[in-house]
């Protein structure tokens, strides 16, 4: 089974559930998804940040990727995550990946516009598919914190224009979700009416969900039952990721669950085991979590199970 894009993955979930895309940065967390998603013989895109190739190196994680596909006879599509200007981009795309996320939301829209297109031109020619985003969600990526004032909800008829104009394949909007784990103060709200909005004046078109970990109580209370400060966290409530899976949402983007679930293990085994100082003996249940935690996500939030 190859390396594929999210085409085909988007047109089988459009209007009824959502396609996972886990981030990786490490051999344990690819093998502890996929296995997930084999299990669940479901469909999957497997996301790489621009701080997760200076942590492990483009072709490691390139290596990885090709390795899972041969190891697990799935079609996996390989995603650049927010990728923050045309060189990463075209980096990626000569360098294998499938799929690549150009993310000028910070520009101006028409600046925003232009350098969307540029990657879309470049991308297509070599049968590579582009997301892009339009509004501007708050959280932190790649240590850029923006903050709750500077976060924008995508305008649906912007929307419409700025697909028309760039010819990108996808688009991640923003309707109230954020990054890390600290996503509301208080009442957890989407802006479900802009959603419908957007997703009626764009039919078919498949729309994308970043910041739309759950932030679990139950592992944010591990984490610090084992030594962790984990405060005041809080993310997207599930029946929310179900309910956008079904409105033109087909990529739904997790990553702070994986950290949470991985770290909350790892804390508790060496609460446990203090006197261990094997890898192995605390990657292998890690990795066991991040299987776990993506098993749950593809049949009770994503429901995109047997779908492949
Ligand atoms: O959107 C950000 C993702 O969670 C990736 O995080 O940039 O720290 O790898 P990162
Ligand atoms: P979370 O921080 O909610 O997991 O979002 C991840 C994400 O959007 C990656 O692009
Ligand atoms: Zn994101």
């Amino acid at each position: 089974m190859p390396l594929v894009t999210s085409t085909e993955m988007f047109k089988k979930v459009y209007g009824k559930c959502a396609v996972g895309a886990f981030n990786v940065n490490n051999m344990e967390i690819i093998q502890g998804i996929v296995d997930a998603a084999k299990e669940e013989q479901a469909p999957l895109i497997l996301q790489v940040s621009a701080g997760a190739r200076k942590y492990a190196k483009h072709i490691y994680l390139m290596k990885l990727v090709e390795a899972a596909v041969e190891d697990s006879g799935l079609s996996i599509c390989l995603h650049l995550d927010h990728g923050e200007d045309f060189e990463i981009c075209k980096s990626c795309v000569d360098g294998g990946f499938t799929s690549v996320m150009i993310d000028g939301s910070k520009l101006p829209f028409a600046e925003n516009i232009a350098l969307t297109k540029k990657v879309v031109e470049y991308a297509h020619a070599k049968g590579v598919v582009v997301e892009a985003e339009l509004g501007r969600l708050a959280g932190v990526e790649d240590d850029i914190k923006v903050s709750a004032a500077d976060s924008s909800y995508t305008d649906p008829d912007q929307a419409v224009e700025f697909v028309q104009k760039t010819g990108c394949d996808s688009l991640a909007i923003a309707i109230g979700t954020s990054h890390g784990a600290y996503k509301f103060k208080g009442e957890a709200k989407l802006d479900f009416a802009r959603l419908e909005k957007i997703a009626g004046l764009l039919p078919g078109y498949p729309l994308v969900l970043h910041g739309a970990s759950t932030v679990l109580p139950e592992f944010v209370a591990k984490c610090n039952q084992y030594g962790g400060e984990i405060k005041g966290a809080q993310g997207v409530p599930e029946e929310m990721l179900r309910k956008a899976g079904t409105m033109g949402v087909c990529k739904i983007n997790i990553d702070t669950d994986l950290r949470l679930a991985m770290t909350a293990t790892i804390r508790e085994h060496f609460t446990l085991n203090p006197a261990d100082f094997d890898p192995r003996q605390y990657l292998k249940p890690a990795r066991e979590a991040i299987k776990n935690m993506v098993k749950h996500k593809i049949s009770n939030v994503l429901n995109c199970s047997n779908l492949i």
